[in-house]
């Protein structure tokens, strides 16, 4: 499983591009407004910064309603950034959102369709030609439901069909949503900055530094 971080955060971007283990970056529109910077350009710099990840999802503004809108966003995104490829065109998970999908897939832009509580709005994306399909497992879980069983089950359905869309589970929220979408089969986990440094951590690994320093000390060292 690969990792994305989920923000707008240029800092954070940047800090886990430098640890190494970034493929991409998902944004929406409450990451991007949380920022006050203008959405447009906030994208041209996350892509400036991470030239090498795979994916940048910049996602289809709230006024962009129809697919035709839809589009007319996504070009002017991509003209904007000189047709980077690293753009992926994040649609909401309706019906112009999957026709958008459709006419940019085969325009070969890639796409993640986001917004996605069901097996069969998983299915619907993947037939649209999504590169990604977004399955928001906190929201899930904030509902009473089980987040991480949409994504298990969505990966069972993409095996048994040969489907090559990527799941990205989003809307991650702690150390153990990623151990468990990782078995589960998602391909991607999208994740804030402080859960890539939850990650890293353990209380035993702290304390194993510590003793390696006290021990350090008394040693000999010539
Ligand atoms: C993913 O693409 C979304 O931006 C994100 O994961 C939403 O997470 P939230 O439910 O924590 O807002």
């Amino acid at each position: 499983m690969k990792f994305f971080i989920d923000t707008a955060n240029l800092e954070d971007i940047k800090k886990a591009y430098k640890i190494g283990i970034l493929s991409g970056v998902t944004t929406n529109p409450s990451l991007v407004a949380k920022e006050g910077i203008k959405f447009e350009d906030r994208i041209t710099e996350i892509c400036q910064t991470v030239p090498e990840v795979e994916s940048v999802s910049a996602e289809v503004t709230p006024e962009a309603v129809t697919a035709e809108e839809m589009i007319a966003e996504a070009e002017e995104l991509i003209k904007t950034n000189n047709g980077d490829k690293n753009i992926t065109i994040k649609l909401p998970m309706t019906i112009p959102g999957l026709e958008a999908c459709r006419y940019l897939t085969k325009k070969g832009v890639k796409t993640n369709v986001t917004l996605i509580f069901t097996v069969n709005q998983a299915l619907l994306a993947a037939r649209a030609g999504a590169t990604y399909v977004s399955p928001f497992l906190g929201r899930l879980d904030d509902i009473s439901e089980d987040g991480v069983l949409l994504v298990e089950k969505i990966a069972q359905l993409f095996r048994v069909h040969q489907i090559n869309s990527q799941i990205i589970a989003a809307s991650v929220r702690h150390p153990d949503h990623v151990t468990r979408v990782a078995m589960a089969g998602a391909h991607i986990a999208t994740v804030p900055y402080s859960v890539i440094e939850q990650l890293s951590k353990h209380p035993l690994t702290d304390q194993g530094i510590e003793k390696f320093a006290t021990d350090w000390e008394k040693a000999p060292k010539r």
